[in-house]
């Protein structure tokens, strides 16, 4: 029994896409979350800054309370986790091979599709994953770089968003995909989108379930499960946090009342919305 935070985060709105499924398999888990707003994207990032900016976060986190930390970012997942995990005490888990494993157990034909951030794809982060689950299967990779930028902006449902689903998806649908992995934290904001183009043939999976199945698993394990609600989910940013907080009530509603501003090279709190 343990009723200190999960600690979530991401570049931006996208970790909230994991937040939402920690309320609803998980509701005594209180959360803190960061979006490092001020940085987004990470797709076009090094290596190196991605470690950077993810040490930076985690030791807010920790300093919040976190008992568990979860990265919510694929991109961050697929090139810096090993290095970050040995850095911490605290566990810290990513959302990239639950993504794989889920995949693994949805296909039927072994041909997965897998949407994600330059910096993912290139990384071969997923294929290496993927094919630990079904050694012969086949992975088809599209980096979708102008899709964080369009949902950061709360662009859901514009024509630009949706042409740009429609060049993305096409060669994946080509290659007869049956499984469609939604490998960046931010495109469950387009999944109605992303459902309608792919057709009822191809499964559409968000690693957020089985990242959540997972860390239920590990604070169970750990001894580290909260019994009883004691508090409601922060939200930090490094950016602007009224748009932010405007983006992610899309996705969490009330659950996200409000967001403050922090500045991780001084840790200090500013304002909030
Ligand atoms: N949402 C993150 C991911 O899962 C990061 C996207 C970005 O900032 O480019 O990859």
């Amino acid at each position: 029994m343990n009723s200190r935070p999960i600690g979530v985060y991401d570049s931006g709105v996208g970790g909230l896409t994991v937040v939402r499924e920690i309320s609803s398999k998980l509701p005594w888990e209180r959360v803190v979350y960061f979006g490092d707003t001020a940085r987004v994207p990470y797709g076009e990032k090094t290596a190196q800054e991605l470690l950077g900016f993810s040490r930076e976060i985690i030791e807010f986190l920790i300093d919040q309370g976190s008992k568990y930390i979860i990265a919510a970012c694929n991109t961050t997942s697929s090139q810096v986790l090993e290095d970050v995990k040995k850095e911490f005490d605290v566990p810290v888990i990513g959302v990239l091979r639950p993504g794989a494993y889920a995949a693994s157990r949805a296909t039927r034909t072994g041909r997965i599709g897998v949407m994600a951030t330059a910096g993912t794809i290139r990384s071969g982060a997923y294929e290496k994953a993927i094919k630990e689950y079904v050694p012969d299967g086949q992975v088809f990779s599209a980096a979708c770089p102008q899709l964080v930028p369009l949902i950061e902006k709360g662009d859901i449902n514009s024509e630009e968003t949706i042409r740009a689903l429609h060049n993305y998806i096409a060669p994946l649908l080509a290659e007869d995909i049956d499984v469609l992995v939604l490998g960046c934290t931010h495109y469950p904001y387009l999944i109605e989108h992303i459902r309608r183009i792919a057709g009822p043939r191809v499964e559409i999976v968000d690693p957020a379930s089985e990242t959540v199945t997972v860390t239920a698993a590990a604070l169970q394990e750990l001894g580290l499960q909260s019994q009883e609600k004691t508090g409601w989910h922060e939200f930090a940013v490094s950016g602007d946090p009224v748009r932010f907080a405007a983006v992610g009530r899309k996705l969490l509603g009330d659950d996200l009342t409000e967001a403050r501003r922090v500045d991780l090279s001084g840790k200090g709190a500013g304002t909030s919305c």
